[in-house]
């Protein structure tokens, strides 16, 4: 109940204000553990991690690495932390983050605002071990080498991390989204797992692409993550498309989040599911808000599931209810395990 209430008045509240104070409410021990039992129909052996689910939070939730640890006693199995740049840097001016409630979605052109990799890295030490934690890789706007920068957030934060996520993929750093084309995304790729494999060949590296991928770019995206042998693919950012969005916001700069965004970004999960055949894991992120949606994201081919926005509109509980009711869905459908039902309806058949 007060939890609730809580929730509401953090929702009419300026939204980047509103997260703050959720950020702070969790490093306070305010969000509740959770301790019940997970069904073991969810445990999930990917990329050599043992979880005990396959939900974990998406980048951006915890740009700071403020929260790392209480993000997973609330019950995520594995958190993202960032965008970190090898400089910190402000971001873009307030007001840069718009809820549109209606839609159960967001807007957001943040731009990269975080403390930068030394007093992230600091952060993260002190935290200690426990967990899968991963750092989202950034580079910095102003950089002479913006390919470069991923190697960088990459060194420095190797120590504290068990994967890295290049992001090529948000829509508010000028000209960052271009790093996806061939010959750029084949020299960033390659210049981050030259540094994976000199300091710290224990780390994944992961790539984290836009859910406005034409057909011909996600087979060329598929080609080269197999060709470079990174470890998986983060499928999608936030969108430009502001298809099926009615609040009147829909008209502010940024990358769209949340329920709209959950067909398109399924689409290209399911794409590039069929294009790589089981031959790299994906994790599916992009308006998931039930234990439906992140099923959706895994038949389509996702080995684990992330999310952000649904969060906002139905707070840190929503893990619970999401992981329970996977459990649930895979029963119902004859599966005793999740890696049953990864790519179901695109690459694997059910016979057999
Ligand atoms: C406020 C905000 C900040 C974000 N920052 C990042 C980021 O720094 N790096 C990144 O890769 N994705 C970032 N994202 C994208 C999310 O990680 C996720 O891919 C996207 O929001 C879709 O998932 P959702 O619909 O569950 O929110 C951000 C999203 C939001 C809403």
């Amino acid at each position: 109940m007060i939890r609730s209430l809580g929730l509401k008045a953090l929702q009419r509240m300026d939204p980047e204000k509103a997260h703050g104070i959720a950020l702070r409410a969790l490093r306070g021990g305010l969000v509740p553990a959770w301790s019940g039992p997970v069904p073991t129909s969810l445990r999930s052996r990917v990329l050599g991690f043992e979880l005990t689910h396959p939900v974990g939070v998406a980048a951006g939730f915890d740009k700071n690495a403020e929260a790392v640890t209480p993000l997973l006693d609330t019950g995520f199995s594995f958190v993202e932390v960032g965008a970190v740049t090898p400089e910190p840097q402000d971001g873009n001016p307030r007001p840069r983050m718009f809820r549109l409630a209606t839609d159960r979605a967001a807007i957001n052109r943040y731009g990269f605002n975080n403390d930068g990799m030394q007093v992230i890295g600091s952060r993260l030490a002190a935290r200690g071990e426990g967990g899968v934690v991963g750092v989202n890789l950034g580079a910095n706007r102003d950089s002479a080498d913006r390919a470069g920068d991923y190697g960088t957030v990459l060194r420095h934060l190797a120590p504290w991390v068990d994967f890295a996520t290049v992001n090529v993929s948000s829509p508010n750093t000028v000209g960052l989204r271009d790093m996806q084309a061939r010959e750029a995304l084949e020299e960033v790729l390659s210049r981050t797992l030259a540094v994976r494999d000199e300091i710290a060949p224990r780390v994944k590296l992961l790539l984290k692409i836009a859910p406005d991928l034409t057909d011909a770019q996600i087979e060329d995206v598929a080609e080269i993550a197999l060709a470079t042998g990174i470890d998986a693919i983060v499928a999608t950012n936030t969108t430009l498309s502001r298809q099926g969005v009615r609040h009147p916001a829909r008209a502010e700069a940024g990358g769209l989040s949340g329920a709209p965004l959950m067909t398109r970004s399924t689409r290209i999960l399911a794409r590039l599911a069929a294009r790589t055949e089981g031959r790299i894991t994906l994790i599916g992120v992009g308006g998931i808000s039930s234990g439906a949606d992140a099923y959706a994201k895994i038949r389509a081919g996702a080995s684990l599931v992330q999310l952000y926005t649904a969060l906002a509109y139905d707070g840190p509980d929503l893990v619970r209810i999401i992981a329970l009711d996977l459990a649930r869905l895979l029963e119902r459908d004859g599966f005793t395990h999740v890696s049953q039902a990864v790519g179901i309806d695109t690459f694997r058949s059910t016979a057999g």
